[in-house]
């Protein structure tokens, strides 16, 4: 079983900043049953594009989970202020109210995330960078771990799709990049980089690819 929820943060503003419905988002991100939490975060520009069948294939796999789907096309999440404002907090907090504000709370008590991104010039896309930026309020070398993470133990993986490669160049970008989510409480990760697919749900065409995104999603509900 599994449920899929997508998480259109910026039409859902008022619900998530005013009063009652931020407090019950803040206190309890998910919806309460004792199914594994991952959460997918889309950083693809391109509707229909090679990340939304990376990630449509992530919910149809997926399963004992409920899953949150955040798709930073939809969303506002502004670049990292680096004003370290989010130092020495009992929890993670970031100072800008945006739509990561709201996100924080389920990264924190998720057991998985997975990233998935097109590679741009070498790299994950601006967006997929920028989403890794604002975890840095769960970065605190205040703390005895040295971060803000309420739980470890958690699951973390980034799938990339490139038009040409070469990839195993890219998964080792993937693989350094990954390291970051440590801070949040990852543990343990996988990453996976189709290339030679720049037309748009072309990655679907390639069925070691979608075998591949398969694998991680099930690692991903054990
Ligand atoms: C700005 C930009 C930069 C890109 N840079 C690379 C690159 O360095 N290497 C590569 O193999 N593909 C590159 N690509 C191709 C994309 O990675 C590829 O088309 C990917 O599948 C797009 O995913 P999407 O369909 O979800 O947008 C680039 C595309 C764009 C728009």
């Amino acid at each position: 079983m599994r449920t899929v929820r997508h998480l259109h943060l910026k039409k859902s503003l008022h619900l998530c900043y005013n009063n009652q419905d931020a407090i019950k988002l803040q206190n309890k991100p998910y919806g309460g049953s004792d199914m594994k939490k991952i959460i997918i975060v889309d950083s693809s520009p391109r509707k229909g594009g090679n990340c939304d069948v990376i990630t449509d294939k992530l919910c149809e796999s997926i399963h004992d989970a409920e899953v949150e789907v955040f798709r930073l096309r939809e969303t506002t999440v502004n670049p990292c202020h680096g004003c370290n404002a989010c130092k020495g907090k009992a929890k993670a907090s970031c100072v800008q109210k945006d739509d990561f504000g709201a996100l924080i709370p389920f990264i924190d008590s998720c057991d998985a995330l997975v990233l998935v991104s097109p590679v741009y010039f070498g790299q994950l896309n601006g967006p997929a960078k920028t989403f890794i930026d604002r975890t840095y309020c769960f970065f605190d070398p205040s703390k005895p771990a040295g971060n803000n993470a309420s739980a470890r133990g958690k699951k973390g993986a980034i799938i990339m799709s490139c038009g040409a490669g070469p990839a195993e160049v890219y998964t080792k970008v993937a693989e350094g990049m990954v390291k970051c989510f440590g801070n949040f409480g990852v543990d343990d990760s996988r990453v996976f980089v189709g290339g030679g697919v720049n037309t748009p749900g072309s990655f679907k065409d390639h069925a070691d690819y979608m075998k591949a995104v398969g694998d991680i999603a099930e690692w991903l509900s054990e």
